[in-house]
């Protein structure tokens, strides 16, 4: 290839991807599959490593991230930052009109907008080209965060159409629901505390430092707000539906309002309608149309007057803070939780509150004896907003946070930059033992779903099981017979265990039937911090024996596909302590699998993470060999078509049920030979 035919290339290729990614990330409208748009770009990398003298700033590759920033550089906002104050009263919005109507002559009309709940970011564009992104920051400086930034999918790199040579847009960086809840058990996995809400991930995402964790996390953006000198329209509605063509995501829910009925009815609309979106809102912002207008208006100290946010009101209750226990998680990671007087919110009765950790304690002020108000958020746990200082007795003292764990007395440690204290007592620490256990009896794990449901705690009650491999040595009769009771708690009622002949022979039988799991479930099981389903079975793959593991250095472990330095350290930690080579060698005589089995070894990684269903006759094949094949190759095979299906393998007559599901749910279909197509990419590499 020429330097002119790769040049040519580069540019076909990048615009082609920009074109799919805005479809994909903006419009919600694919046109090609996943596995096609993975091959466009795996080429543009290919080439731009070749060539990398024609690599872009603006190219597609700069999505997968990589940049490590260690402190972001602080940056002076061209125009200020300013947030809005928040009223929470339809009063306050008619004395906003008032003012407003004060100050213009002319008639004058509002936008309303849905009021985003993320984090604030101001992107500016140069000849088209995301020069910079900054966090809002003390409203006058905010932080460079342009690296993670581009990583985020529905923010265009470059644009498309007319636009200005320069000029700034400002937005709303959030995780939409499902991206928050798969976020959180992704952490849980791996023995992290979950994040308290949607918000504080997305902001915590942003601060990350390398950008290609940033890369796989799933944030998103809607663009609110344009400042620059050569705007295209007059007025603030007519712009955002201009920014919509030259490639951002613009939300399309927002409405030109002529008076307050009209707000009022926008509020009442999307305080309803709220509860069906994808994501969370907080209120409304009413802001006036016209430039012109606004710039009359002009600002106060704080804020502009020509906008005001509405925030919807949030059921709260007052109530007081009795007493706060500290959880041990498996990994030792302790959980400030707030024990309250009983208090009726939203049709259930709340007695506990997370407070997350000492940071989150210490921000609340919040004090023992103290009156505190509970919300329930988007957020399945109720949390404790705020303090009501005027009921605060004149004694009560600041929280000072534990030193020891609470339950085995050994002295905690924090790590710089992290939020959580951690009890080192990694093999005696009674809850991070049972917490160890009923991690390896998950369903992700061993999964002996005959153990769970309290029967773990039974078994450690009872003396029985200490570590993991203790499980192997138990027998119908050491267990049969046992019970507990446990007492009611979290909307469930009390509850009585007891191991009789059935449930004992069940346990038995299915500790016994996790033997057969394979090496990277029992990789996961073993529950070392960070390492979750994926990473189990990336290593497990490439190392392809516990004793590879083990012997591999630093440089060797970060060198697997996905293993960064968190991980690398982690695992390096876990085969240093010498009672963790000692349970591994225990494990190993009860005869659960610490290498790949033959049949397990996989050719390649190609199909990772993809979702086959194999339907119809096929020509050279059996159903069942394409099956193992796509195993083979990392994918997995399902037998009924769901969203979760990425592609339908299909031969002579496919049932029209499936054809017709799989149209609707718009999973592609695929041939043989775009199977084999996929599968000799590794043979052509
Ligand atoms: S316009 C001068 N529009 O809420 C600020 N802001 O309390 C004008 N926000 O600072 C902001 N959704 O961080 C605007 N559709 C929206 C918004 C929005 C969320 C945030 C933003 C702003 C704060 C206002």
């Amino acid at each position: 290839m020429t330097q002119e035919e790769a040049r040519q290339k580069i540019e076909k290729l990048s615009l082609e991807i920009n074109y799919h990614n805005h479809r994909y990330y903006v419009l919600s409208e694919p046109m090609i599959t996943d596995y096609d748009f993975d091959m466009l770009l795996e080429e543009l990398i290919k080439l731009e490593t070749l060539f990398p003298e024609f690599k872009k700033p603006d190219s597609p590759t700069q999505r997968v991230g990589g940049d490590i920033t260690k402190d972001f550089r602080q940056v002076t906002h061209k125009y200020p930052m300013l947030s809005l104050g928040n009223t929470y009263s339809e009063a306050e919005i008619l004395e906003f009109d008032q003012r407003v109507r004060k100050s213009l002559t002319d008639n004058f009309e509002y936008v309303c907008d849905l009021k985003f709940d993320g984090v604030a970011i101001g992107l500016t564009y140069v000849d088209g080209i995301l020069t910079q992104a900054i966090t809002r920051g003390d409203g006058s400086k905010g932080d460079d965060v342009t690296a993670n930034v581009k990583t985020i999918r529905s923010i265009p790199l470059k644009l498309q159409g007319n636009y200005p040579a320069e000029f700034e847009i400002r937005g709303e960086i959030f995780y939409p629901h499902d991206g928050f809840k798969k976020l959180n058990e992704d952490r849980i996995e791996i023995g992290e505390n979950p994040f308290a809400n949607p918000r504080n991930a997305a902001s915590g995402t942003l601060k990350m430092q390398n950008s290609a964790e940033v890369a796989k996390r799933p944030l998103e953006c809607f663009l609110y707000l344009m400042y620059g000198k050569e705007l295209p329209h007059i007025n603030h509605y007519d712009n955002l539906q201009e920014a919509k063509k030259w490639g951002f995501s613009i939300s399309n829910n927002f409405a030109i309002c002529h008076n307050t009925d009209e707000i009022f009815e926008f509020i009442d609309d999307w305080n309803e309608a709220r509860k069906t979106l994808p994501y969370d809102i907080d209120g409304v912002v009413i802001k006036i149309n016209s430039l012109q207008q606004q710039k009359q208006l002009g600002f106060t100290a704080k804020s502009p007057r020509w906008a005001i946010a509405y925030k919807f009101k949030t059921e709260r209750a007052l109530t007081e803070l009795l007493s706060i226990d500290y959880q041990v998680g498996r990994t030792g990671s302790i959980t400030p939780v707030a024990n309250l007087r009983p208090v009726l919110l939203l049709g259930t009765i709340i007695k506990r509150a997370s407070l997350h950790n000492a940071d989150v304690i210490e921000q609340l002020d919040v004090r023992i004896g103290d009156q505190v108000y509970i919300e329930k958020g988007g957020e399945i746990i109720p949390k404790i907003v705020s303090v009501n200082l005027s009921k605060r007795k004149a004694d009560a003292k600041p929280v000072t946070y534990i030193t020891h764990c609470p339950e085995c007395k050994t002295e905690l440690y924090r790590n710089e930059g992290e939020a959580n204290h951690y009890c080192p007592n990694y093999t005696q620490c009674p809850p991070q033992i049972k917490g160890k256990l009923e991690h390896f009896i998950s369903r992700k794990a061993m999964n002996i779903d005959s153990l769970g449901e309290g029967k773990i705690e039974i078994l450690y009650d009872n003396g029985l099981v200490h570590d993991l491999s203790d499980l192997y040595k138990l027998t119908f009769e050491s267990i049969l017979g046992l019970e507990k009771t446990f007492p009611a708690s979290a909307g469930k009622k009390e509850r009585k265990i007891s191991f009789k002949q059935k449930t004992a022979q069940n346990i038995i039988n299915g500790i016994e039937k996790s033997k057969e799991a394979p090496f990277e479930k029992v990789l996961f099981a073993l529950g070392i911090r960070f390492v979750g389903e994926t990473v189990a079975r990336n290593l497990a793959n490439h190392f392809q024996t516990i004793d590879a593991l083990m012997l591999a250095d630093y440089e060797t472990l970060i060198s697997v596909e996905d293993i960064g330095e968190r991980i690398a350290n982690s695992i390096l930690e876990y085969f240093s302590m010498e009672a963790n080579i000692n349970l591994i060698n225990r494990l190993k005589v009860h005869q659960l699998n610490f290498s790949l089995s033959k049949q397990t070894q996989l050719l390649s990684n190609l199909l990772a993470g993809k979702t086959f269903v194999v339907s119809g006759v096929f020509e050279n094949y059996s159903r069942d060999h394409l099956k193992e094949l796509i195993q083979l190759h990392g994918g997995q095979n399902t037998g009924s078509i769901s969203a979760k299906t990425s592609f339908i393998l299909a031969g002579e007559n496919m049932g029209p049920a499936k054809l017709s599901k799989a149209n609707k749910l718009g999973i592609p279909i695929i041939g043989i030979d775009e199977f084999e197509a996929m599968l000799h990419k590794k043979s052509a590499d």
